[in-house]
């Protein structure tokens, strides 16, 4: 049976540039964990794309003289540029601009309302008379009702820890401009999140057993604590989702209600972009068919609670609307492994103070797969991590170079030098040499165990642990010795390393894609191992935008063991890592919180 795996990676804000954090968060494992699903076979759906509406990109353009349009174009092209250096597979990553995702937003926004999960509500709200538009309550500061201080945001004040109405806060100011608000009268839809309680609770617990305690801790924990409200979701902009009701065209959908949206939008756009406009039905309603959603703590509410909460008030009203031929429910998250944070140097990752290591900025000093080995090692799967420079240069030095990189070389260079190029015939293999292939061998499945859960730093550490293996191994066999008095023992070590290097090329692959294909090369590897990223300027309703893609036609990589033979063709190989030298601990320490 085809299995369908859809993995939906967290969409980046169009106004700040990505660091190690964002990736390790979320980016990098859907990435590990796409691939290691198409190696087994799988159809794998990854998608995902920039986040482009809400206030913080209007007020971030306005404060950078732009438009919000051009802002969001403008993080967009680096979002593409970072994700095609550091190899990030996204079958597509598209945006939430698009007259595609409009349509779909929409679509669900009438289901909802059709169904009567949305109702309508009026309430005060400051108002700028100096810009002509609503201030949200983040944007609006003031003296705290409670306590009396100053400095209280709309929402909250930090003095006194109190969640506040923002319409009751005292001299209050625009944090825009610092001028004076007046409080007006909106009206906004709300989703009844209350009519949906129950069904969001059953849809947890039936996942109790396997997801991450953190984000259970963070939805159902919740939610048994406190009755849910009605959230508001839309908001009086000019930037956005247009609300698809006669009236309301001066208000946009919240951010947050449309994004989690684009997982749907995106799958839409990525069969109709191949030709085969209702193929998104196979990881939306088919049976079997898995959705993982890789996120950072912070959005758990929007991806355990709201976003299964949309899905389930839409019910099976969405195909009618898209005008889709197959009927049925939406499918509910199936994992949602979200990570907690990675901080830089013992301090909270800013942008404003750069306190931070920023994806484009690294790759140009550095290799990829050096970064993906070390924000997997370091991956804040279970508890806050931190990137460390010095424990940076020690992982690459002391383990991807030492134990796998100068395994590979070693083992390649004196193969290729002692056999003219040809994999040696190793006659009849001992206990030892089959012994070695066997715990590699098993690895396709010790390793798999650790991917289906997403244990992605296990996972990583296990294929380790066998790259260490058969460096035991020929540390015993020792054929550089061997050589010079029994060629054929040494025929047969290198044989045996040779093949478990190859079968290690596949279990690293989904950490190591540039360096795994590398190495498959050398292996003699005529078919790549993955699939190219390829980058399309796709144009609609509402303008150009480019996308991001992955065209797996040629992909020949199987999670299988090695089936490498005598006789076979070996390539000329090369170093796959770098050693790096230690002054880049305090030169790159040095960068930290330096300005421009
Ligand atoms: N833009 C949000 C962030 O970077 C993530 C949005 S995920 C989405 O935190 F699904 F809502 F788009
Ligand atoms: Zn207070």
């Amino acid at each position: 049976m085809t299995e369908y795996i859809l993995v939906a990676a967290a969409w980046p804000y169009a106004n700040a540039e990505i660091h190690v954090g964002n990736l390790t968060g979320s980016y990098l494992p859907a990435d590990i964990f796409a691939r290691y699903n198409r190696l087994r076979g799988r159809k794998v759906l990854m998608v995902s794309g920039t986040d482009s509406h809400g206030t913080p990109i209007t007020v971030a353009a306005d404060k950078a003289g732009t438009t919000p349009l051009e802002l969001y174009k403008r993080y967009h092209a680096g979002f593409l540029e970072l994700f095609q250096k550091l190899g990030l597979s996204y079958d597509l990553f598209t945006s939430t601009h698009t007259e595609n995702h409009f349509r779909v937003s929409q679509a669900i926004f009438s289901a909802l309302l059709k169904n009567g999960f949305l109702y309508t509500e009026s309430q005060q709200q400051w108002y700028s008379t100096s810009q002509n538009r609503f201030l949200p309550d983040r944007y609006v500061e003031g003296t705290c009702y409670i306590c009396g201080a100053d400095g209280a945001r709309g929402d909250q004040c930090d003095a006194c820890g109190s969640v506040l109405e923002s319409q009751l806060l005292l001299n209050v100011k625009s944090k825009i401009d610092g001028s004076t608000p007046e409080l007006r009268t909106t009206e906004h839809y709300f989703l009844d999140l209350s009519k949906l309680q129950r069904q969001i609770v059953d849809f947890l617990k039936q996942r109790q057993d396997y997801w991450r305690p953190n984000v259970l801790r963070q939805s159902l924990g919740q939610m048994e604590a406190d009755a849910l409200r009605g959230r508001p979701i839309t908001r009086d902009l000019d930037w956005g989702v247009p609300i698809p009701v006669d009236g309301w065209d001066n208000k946009r959908m919240y951010v947050w209600f449309e994004a989690v949206i684009g997982y749907l939008s995106a799958a839409v756009e990525y069969n109709a972009i191949h030709g085969d406009p209702e193929g998104w039905h196979n990881w939306w309603h088919r049976n079997g068919s898995r959705s993982y959603y890789f996120i950072g703590k912070d959005n758990i509410p929007f991806h355990a609670i709201i976003w299964p909460g949309e899905l389930i008030g839409v019910g099976e009203t969405l195909d009618e609307l898209l005008g889709s031929q197959t009927k049925g429910k939406l499918a509910l998250p199936y994992d949602v492994p979200a990570n907690e944070f990675m901080n830089m140097e013992g301090k909270k990752i800013s942008g404003s103070r750069n306190w931070g290591v920023w994806g484009l900025d690294f790759l140009s000093r550095y290799d990829p797969d050096p970064l993906r080995y070390y924000l997997t090692v370091n991956m804040p799967e279970s508890k806050d991590t931190d990137w460390d420079w010095s424990d940076f240069l020690r992982r690459n030095n002391d383990e991807l170079v030492a134990t796998w990189g100068n395994l590979a070389n070693r083992v390649l260079s004196f193969a290729y030098k002692h056999w003219e190029g040809i994999v040696p015939d190793p006659g009849e293999l001992t206990a030892a040499d089959q012994a070695l292939l066997t715990a590699v061998e098993n690895g396709f499945e010790s390793v798999a165990r650790e991917m289906e859960a997403v244990h992605l730093r296990a996972a990583l550490a296990e294929a380790m642990r066998l790259a260490g293996e058969v460096n035991r191994y020929l540390d015993v066999t020792a054929p550089w010795s061997a050589i010079k008095t029994d060629r054929q023992a040494a025929a047969r070590a290198i044989f045996t390393a040779l093949k478990a290097i190859d079968s290690l090329k596949i279990l690293l692959s989904p950490f190591l894609p540039f360096t795994s294909e590398r190495l498959h090369t050398f292996l003699g590897g005529k078919q790549p191992l993955f699939g190219r990223q390829v980058v399309e300027n796709r144009s609609d309703a509402l303008g150009e935008h480019a996308v991001l893609m992955y065209d797996g036609s040629q992909a020949s990589g199987k999670w299988e063991p090695s089936r490498l033979e005598p006789g076979q063709r070996l390539e000329p190989p090369a170093p796959l890592f770098k050693k790096l030298d230690p002054s880049i601990v305090e030169f790159e320490r040095g960068r930290l919180g330096n300005q421009g």
